[in-house]
C-alpha cells in the first residue's frame, strides 16, 4: 500500500523522484496552476511555454513527464492536465483533481517517491487528491512472477507527498484519514474482484471478510451450506448447487453507539459465473470472476465504514455461490422455495444472481433497517443501456433513488436513476411457481430490478445498483481507475452511510 502525508516542504528542495504539477488549458494554450508556482519560476516562468511546444494542451487526462530544471531537486517534474480553466473563484472539481491525481500515480510506478503540488484551496481538495493517488497507484500483480524481479518489476509508487495544505489542520487531518481508509478497503475490494476464481471461492472469500471484520470489530456471522439448508435459502442454495466449492450467506454488522439509523446493504457475491446449465458461451465468461464485485464493494464499504466511526449501523450481506454447470446443479425448470417462502421457477440458470439476492434481500428485510441497497453485476442489459462507467440506480422511493444519486455525484461515481416499469412484471409469470427468473429480454436490467423488489419487505425503503458496466475495466486504464476490478459503488455506499448518518437519508 502507498503511503501517503501531507507535508510544508518546498516542492523545488524536496528529494523525491518527481514533483507533479497541474496544467491547465488556457485560451492562448497550457497554463500551470497554482500550487506549483515555485516549479515554474525555476523554469524561469516559461513551463507552459515548455509543454506546448511539446505538444500539450492541459487537457483532462493528459500526462507529460519533463527533466527538472536545475533548482528543482527532484529529477522529473509530471504535468497533468486538469481541463479547462475552474469557472468561478478558482476552486477545481473535486473530480478533476481525483483523476489527475490519479493519472499521475499510474505513470509513476516504480518510482519511490513523488511530490505532489496541485492546486490545494481546502481540506476537501487534500482529500480529493490523496483519493484520486492513492487510487491510481493500484496495482494487482499478485500473480506476475516477473513483477517479482526487482530488475524487471515495477511496484506501485510507494510514498505520496502532498503539498500545499495544512498538515496540523483538523479538517485537512480529517480528509487524508478518510482518503487513506477509504481507498485502502476499495483497493481490497479490487484485489478479490481480480483474484482468479480458482482462489477465490465462497469459502475463501467468507474467510477473508471474518478476518477483517474481526480486525475492526465488526460482528460477522458465516452461514455454510449447513446452515443455508436449515433456514430454507432455496436461492443460495439452488445457485451453488452445481459447484464443488458450496455457498456461503456472510453477515457483517457494524453497529455505532451514536447511531439513529440502520442501513443494510446487500452484494451479490459469485465468485464465478459460468451461466451454469444455461451456459455462457466462450467470449462471455473470460471475466466473470468479476461477478462478485457487488459483494466486494458491501464489504468493503461496511469496514470503511466501521474504520471512519460512522455514526449509523450498518449490516453488509454478502450472498456468495459459484455458479456452475454439474451433475448436481440447478437445471432450466427447476423450481426453487426461496427463503421468502416464494417459489421460483428457473428459467434461465445465468439470471442467477436475482436468485441469491432475493434470499439475502429477503432475510435483511426482517431486521427492518431504514434502508436496504443492493449491489450486483446483475444484468448485460444494463450495461448496454449505460455503458461501461456508468451504473443504474433503480429504487421504490424516488427521494431515496435521488439521495443516492447524489450520493455517487459526490463521490465522482457515475450512475443514472432507471425506472422499474410495473408492466414488465407480466413478462416473469410463470406457469408452474409464484414467478419465473426470466422475463421480457428488452429492459432485461429493469425486469431484473422488478424481480427484486418481490423480496423487499412490506414497507421497507429499497434501492438496487447494477453495476455490471462499470465493475470491472476489460479497457485501458484512465484517471485513477485501474484495468480489471474497480471497485465501482465502494464510495457511493460510504458517502451514503455518511449522508444517513448526518440525518439525510433522501
Ligand atoms: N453476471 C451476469 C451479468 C453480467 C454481464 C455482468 C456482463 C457483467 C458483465 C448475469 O448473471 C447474467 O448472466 N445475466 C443475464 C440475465 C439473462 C439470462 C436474463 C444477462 O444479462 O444476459
Ligand atoms: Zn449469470
Ligand atoms: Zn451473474
Amino acid at each position: 500500500m502507498t503511503a501517503l502525508t501531507l507535508s510544508t516542504a518546498a516542492a523545488t528542495g524536496l528529494r523525491a523522484d518527481a514533483i507533479v504539477v497541474g496544467v491547465v488549458k488556457g485560451d492562448k494554450g497550457p497554463v500551470v496552476a497554482h500550487g506549483a508556482e515555485a516549479v515554474d519560476k525555476a523554469y524561469d516562468g516559461k513551463l507552459g511555454t515548455v509543454l506546448e511546444t511539446l505538444g500539450a494542451s492541459g487537457g483532462e487526462g493528459e500526462v507529460t513527464k519533463l527533466p527538472a530544471p536545475s533548482g528543482v531537486k527532484a529529477p522529473i517534474v509530471l504535468a497533468v492536465g486538469l481541463g479547462g480553466e475552474p469557472e468561478k473563484d478558482g476552486a477545481y472539481d473535486s473530480e478533476v483533481l481525483r483523476r489527475a491525481a490519479g493519472a499521475a500515480a499510474r505513470t509513476l510506478a516504480g518510482s519511490k517517491k513523488a511530490a505532489f503540488a496541485l492546486p490545494v484551496d481546502d481540506a476537501e481538495d487534500a482529500g480529493a487528491i490523496a483519493e484520486g493517488a492513492l487510487l491510481g497507484a493500484y496495482a494487482f500483480d499478485a500473480y506476475k512472477e516477473s513483477a517479482k524481479d526487482p530488475k524487471d518489476g515495477k511496484g506501485p509508487l510507494a510514498e505520496v507527498a502532498i503539498l500545499g495544505g495544512k498538515p496540523r489542520d483538523k479538517a485537512y487531518k480529517a480528509a487524508v484519514e478518510r482518503a487513506l481508509a477509504l481507498t485502502e478497503e476499495l483497493n481490497r475490494a479490487r484485489d478479490l474482484i481480480n483474484t482468479p476464481p480458482n482462489d477465490l471461492n465462497p469459502e475463501s472469500f467468507a474467510a477473508v471478510a471474518q478476518a477483517a471484520a474481526k480486525e475492526h470489530g465488526i460482528k460477522v456471522q458465516v452461514l455454510d451450506v449447513k446452515a443455508l439448508e436449515k433456514g430454507g435459502y432455496g436461492g443460495i442454495l439452488g445457485v451453488g448447487a452445481g459447484s464443488a466449492s458450496g455457498p456461503r450467506l456472510v453477515k457483517l454488522s457494524y453497529k455505532s453507539t451514536k447511531a439513529k439509523k440502520h442501513l443494510a446493504f446487500v452484494g451479490k457475491g459469485i465468485t464465478y459465473d459460468s451461466g451454469g446449465i444455461s451456459l455462457k458461451p466462450a467470449g462471455h465468461n473470460e471475466t466473470m470472476k468479476c461477478d462478485m464485485a457487488g459483494a466486494a464493494a458491501v464489504f468493503a464499504a461496511v469496514v470503511a465504514a466501521a474504520r471512519l466511526g460512522l455514526e449509523v449501523n450498518v449490516t453488509g450481506w454478502l450472498a456468495l455461490a459459484e455458479n456452475m454447470p454439474s451433475g448436481s446443479a440447478t437445471r432450466p425448470g427447476d423450481v426453487l422455495r426461496m427463503y421468502s417462502g416464494k417459489t421460483v421457477e428457473v428459467l434461465n440458470t445465468d439470471a442467477e444472481g436475482r436468485l441469491v439476492l432475493a434470499d439475502a434481500i429477503a432475510k435483511a428485510s426482517e431486521e427492518t433497517p431504514d434502508a436496504i441497497v443492493d449491489v450486483a453485476t446483475l444484468t448485460g442489459a444494463m450495461m448496454m443501456a449505460l455503458g461501461s462507467r456508468t451504473f443504474g440506480i433503480m429504487a421504490n422511493d424516488d427521494a431515496f433513488r435521488g439521495s443516492i444519486h447524489e450520493a455517487a455525484e459526490e463521490s465522482g461515481e457515475p450512475a443514472w436513476p432507471m425506472p422499474l416499469p410495473t408492466h414488465l412484471r407480466k413478462g416473469m409469470d410463470s406457469s408452474t411457481a409464484d414467478i419465473a427468473n426470466m422475463g421480457e429480454r428488452m429492459g432485461g436490467g429493469l425486469v431484473a430490478g422488478l424481480f427484486l423488489q418481490e423480496f423487499v419487505g412490506e414497507g421497507i425503503t429499497w434501492a438496487h445498483l447494477d453495476i455490471a458496466g462499470p465493475a470491472f475495466n476489460e479497457s485501458a486504464p484512465f484517471g485513477y481507475t485501474p484495468k480489471g476490478g474497480t471497485g465501482s459503488a465502494v464510495r457511493t455506499l460510504v458517502r451514503l452511510a455518511e449522508r444517513t448518518a448526518a440525518g439525510d437519508l433522501g
